[in-house]
Parts: structure tokens; C-alpha cells; sequence
């Protein structure tokens, strides 16, 4: 499929804020637009000129490798010229607040603006107070759309379809923004999903949300199609929600031996960073079954996808 092929007029979005906004199809859309994109990168010359002469900025006020380095390099891909904030030597410390330093970075002629802060909601705010384009990458507990589109991106391309897979989503589910993004969209694209984990992490609340909640990893196994490892969040492991290291990883790390009891042809997906040997076993983190490194290269093709379309909505060129 090439790019010219899947301009349809679906996406009409200025902002990529959360997977709650995104019908159906518009979700189909972005994965369609990536495929096109994920051709690029496998040419020897990795670049086309659609977003030349525009300017994206990253502003991450929170910690990333993959995320950040994935925007850039996505928006030099497409020709844009990146300029990236580096929060620690930036004005925000010297008492600035993000939309005052934000409006001063509109006014040297930003066209994207991709934001990953700490606090749940900012980049709703952001895109209220700024004339250009917002891409989330991660606020707080509360949302990372792209990451949840690479993962579905990843899905579709390894299982064909996404309609009907019974999908886990398994650990700290509760404060995870990865988790809450991926289960609104695959829930949008008709999987079957189960959130794992003790009850302290995943609340019967997530229920009402549509998801199936399971508190013995054990005994569910075998019913998957895709298990996606959530990361253990180290710095929630003091607080009283979380149990000891130790017994997390004896009921809901995923070894060699679990995954002799799961679907022979199942995905295990971790949005990373990995704690080896904790949530994940090293030999399953590297084995035939995970997808770690292609949710990393996916998740190229999936952001110039989001940086081409929320660009093209704003110059009016959607078809
Ligand atoms: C995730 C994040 O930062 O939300 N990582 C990522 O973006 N690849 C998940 C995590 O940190 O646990």
C-alpha cells in the first residue's frame, strides 16, 4: 500500500490527545498511513519531503529513550526540521510555567508540538492554549496514545487482524497510561481483553470499562492470543499497593515455563523499558514470541504517521 493510497478524508484532527477521541476508523487510518510509512525505512535513502519546511519541537518533562528518540528521528524522516526543550536547562526551572515557555516556543514558528509531562491532563491544556498542532507522548497515569497505536500497529501486522483476539494486559495496570490507552483501543477494534494482576493494581473497577478482570495469571494462560507485560513501575515498589518484588515475579512474571503453558503462536509485547528477570525472564524478553524490538521499530512508522496527518489537518490539505 503506498501513502497516496490511504489519504482518505477520516482524519480531520489537529491534536493527538488520548485513544478516547478516536473512532474506529480514524485508529485504522493512522495504522494504514503508517504501513506506508514503514516502507520508507527500508529504503537506503530514509526520508520523504512531507513535512518539509515545518518545525516540530519535543518537550519531554519526564524521563524517555525510546519515545523521545522515536518522535525525532519519525519527524526527520518526514523533513521536518526537530528542535528538542531540554527541561533541565530550560526556563520552566527557573519558575516558568509549560504554557508560558510553550507560547514562547509557538512564536519562533513551531508547527508540532509533542509533549510528555508528569502531570495527567497536560496536553489537553497545552492544545487549549497553543494555535499548533499537540501530540501526546505521555501524561502521567493518564494516556500515550502512540504507544498504544504501535502496539495495535504491531498486533495487526503479526496476527492479521485484531477483531476477535483475546488480548492480557498484565501488572500495574492502575497507574499505567499504557495500559489505559491500549485497552481503550482495543476495545474500539473489537479484542477481548483481560487486565491481570493483584487486586491492588487491577481494581474490579476496570470492569466497567469492558475489560475482564483476572486476579490468577495461572489460570488464564492458556486463552490468549497476546500478552502485553507492563513494566514494573520501580518507583511505586516502596508503596503499600505493591506486593514484595519477589512474590510479583513468583504470580505474574512471565518465564520459560509460563510460556510453555500459553498458545504456542502467542505474542508476548512490552512497552519497555524491560526489568529483566522481574516482569519479564531474559529468555522470553529475547525468545521467537516477543515482539520487543519490532513495537520499537513499528513505533517510527506510527509516529510520522500521527506527525503527517495532524500536520496535514492543520494546513487544510486533508482530503
Ligand atoms: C512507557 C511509558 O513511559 O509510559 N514507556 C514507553 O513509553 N515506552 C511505559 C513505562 O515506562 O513503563
Amino acid at each position: 500500500m503506498t501513502i497516496t493510497e490511504t489519504q482518505r478524508p477520516v482524519w480531520m484532527r489537529r491534536h493527538l490527545l488520548q485513544m478516547d477521541d478516536l473512532a474506529r476508523e480514524e485508529i485504522e487510518h493512522i495504522l494504514d498511513t503508517a504501513e506506508g510509512f514503514k516502507e520508507v525505512s527500508t529504503r537506503s535513502v530514509k526520508k520523504v519531503p512531507a513535512l518539509r519546511g515545518r518545525v516540530v519541537v519535543t518537550m519531554f518533562f519526564e524521563e524517555s529513550t525510546r519515545t523521545r528518540m522515536s518522535f525525532e528521528l519519525a519527524a526527520q524522516r518526514l523533513g521536518a526540521d526537530v528542535i528538542d526543550l531540554q527541561e533541565r536547562m530550560s526556563s520552566t526551572k527557573k519558575g516558568e510555567s509549560l504554557i508560558d515557555t510553550a507560547r514562547n516556543i509557538e512564536a519562533m514558528g513551531v508547527d508540532v508540538m509533542v509533549l510528555r509531562h508528569p502531570a495527567a491532563g497536560s496536553a489537553t491544556h497545552l492544545s487549549q492554549s497553543v494555535g499548533c498542532c499537540v501530540v501526546n507522548a505521555g501524561d502521567g497515569q493518564h494516556a500515550h496514545p502512540t504507544q498504544a497505536l504501535l502496539d495495535l500497529f504491531t498486533l495487526r501486522e503479526s496476527k492479521g487482524r485484531i477483531d476477535g483476539l483475546k488480548v492480557a494486559i498484565v501488572g500495574d495496570v492502575a497507574h499505567s497510561r499504557v495500559a489505559r490507552s491500549n485497552l481503550r483501543g482495543l476495545l474500539k477494534l473489537g479484542a477481548e481483553v483481560t487486565l491481570v494482576g493483584p487486586p491492588t493494581l487491577v481494581p474490579r473497577a476496570f470492569e466497567a470499562l469492558g475489560a475482564r478482570v483476572c486476579h490468577d495469571f495461572d489460570a488464564v494462560l492458556g486463552e490468549f492470543d497476546v500478552i502485553n507485560m507492563l513494566r514494573v513501575q520501580n518507583e511505586r515498589i516502596e508503596s503499600s499497593v505493591f506486593p514484595s518484588v519477589r512474590e510479583y515475579v513468583q504470580f505474574f512474571g512471565m518465564n520459560a515455563e509460563r510460556l510453555r503453558r500459553c498458545r504456542p503462536d502467542v505474542l508476548i509485547m512490552h512497552p519497555g523499558p524491560v526489568n529483566r528477570g522481574i516482569e519479564l525472564a531474559a529468555d522470553v524478553a529475547d525468545g521467537p514470541n516477543s515482539s520487543i524490538l519490532r513495537q520499537v521499530t513499528n513505533g517510527l512508522a506510527v509516529r510520522m504517521a500521527v506527525l503527517f496527518l495532524v500536520n496535514q489537518a492543520a494546513t487544510g490539505h486533508a482530503a
